[in-house]
């Protein structure tokens, strides 16, 4: 007989049984063998979809195949690998949180949510998910699919937060199947609760949800989304007669460290007091803060005081990991060469 508690649970788990998704790092019916393909996941996770961490996982796991692989390896070999993802200091973290592994666990992931949040790059989502995933306990994960379903099955219409829907979500997880579960429940947020033409006919929790019953799914959750500032800047193309570009290795603690980079600047911070050339180009960038404008700008080699960066030719930006930010630029830079 099944506990009236988790009549829901059971519900959402034979959904899930029949059409819950297979992922290279979750496992049907029980946990992931693998602790460190699950912690990596996660944190890609945070930041992009399913749909673009496939192929940058696959990669991951292929130049850092374990815990000891990825603490020996160079910050910009992991860089490398992590660029186009954003959030590089997740990146750093992790790269951080490997030697710390090795050094205090021999390089294994602990089972314990209390010794995973003192680890670096790892919060209370994080830990949970790992425990959830990995080790198979009954953690209450609340991830932005789970803030979506738990709201409309109340049919909450006020803004809430990520604590209202744990003090929801917790007493309905069951004790067992905690990686089934936590999977479970996101993959109702991510095929059927979608946030655009929820599939409510085919939810397995459809006969309960206060917003489908009430026709409310289309305005919850209610989303605040905070105007972004608009920035502007430039970044500047200093070419030698090799074709070859000058690119720099940031320095300045940040989001960006350690990445290379075009000179640029916003606020009106000028690196160079050389003459500069505008181009008609431009690349637009959202950040978490603000939305940045940067326009191309060509500088002659002769006219600009040069330090500690280096001339990279096109064809081998493949080894330097740079931001998103930068790969936009370089995207567009033969046609800023067409600039009269
Ligand atoms: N989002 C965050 N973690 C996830 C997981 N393990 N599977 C699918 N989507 C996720």
């Amino acid at each position: 007989m099944i506990d009236p508690k988790y009549l829901k649970a059971e519900q959402l788990l034979n959904w899930f049984s029949e059409n819950g998704r297979d992922l290279p790092w979750r496992v049907k019916g029980k946990a992931h063998q693998n602790p460190y393909a699950v912690w990596i996941s996660e944190i890609m996770l945070q930041q992009t979809t399913v749909k673009t961490v496939i192929p940058y996982f696959a990669r991951w796991m292929k130049k850092f195949p374990n815990i000891q692989t990825l603490a020996q390896a160079d910050l910009q070999d992991v860089l490398l690998v992590w660029q186009g993802l954003g959030y590089y200091t997740r990146a750093k973290k992790i790269h951080e949180c490997a030697k710390q592994l090795m050094a205090l666990y021999d390089g294994a992931i602990p089972n314990d949510r209390s010794f995973l949040l003192k680890l670096p790059g790892i919060g209370p989502y994080t830990a949970s998910s790992i425990c959830a995933f990995a080790f198979n306990k009954p953690e209450t994960v609340v991830d932005g699919n789970v803030i979506r379903v738990i709201a409309r099955l109340y049919g909450l219409t006020h803004a809430v937060t990520k604590e209202e829907i744990y003090e929801l979500a917790h007493p309905m997880t069951p004790p067992d199947h905690g990686a089934d579960y936590a999977s479970a429940i996101m993959d109702l947020g991510a095929t059927i609760c979608t946030p655009l033409n929820p599939k409510c006919a085919q939810c397995p929790w459809g006969a309960d949800c206060i917003a489908y019953r009430q026709g409310l799914t289309d305005s919850i959750p209610l989303l605040f989304k905070p105007e972004k500032k608009e920035k502007k800047g430039s970044v500047f193309l200093i070419q030698n007669k090799a074709g070859e570009y000058y690119i720099q290795k940031r320095t300045q603690k940040g989001l960006l460290f350690g990445l290379f980079e075009f000179p640029w600047e916003y606020d009106d911070q000028r690196p160079f007091q050389a003459p500069f050339q505008k181009t008609t180009y431009q690349i637009t960038h959202v950040f978490t803060h603000f939305r940045l404008t940067l326009t191309l700008q060509t500088i002659h080699l002769e006219t600009v005081p040069l330090q500690t960066g280096q001339f990279v030719h096109p064809n081998d930006f493949h080894n330097y990991p740079f931001s998103t930010l930068m790969k936009k630029v370089i995207q567009i830079l033969p046609k800023s060469k067409n600039t009269p």
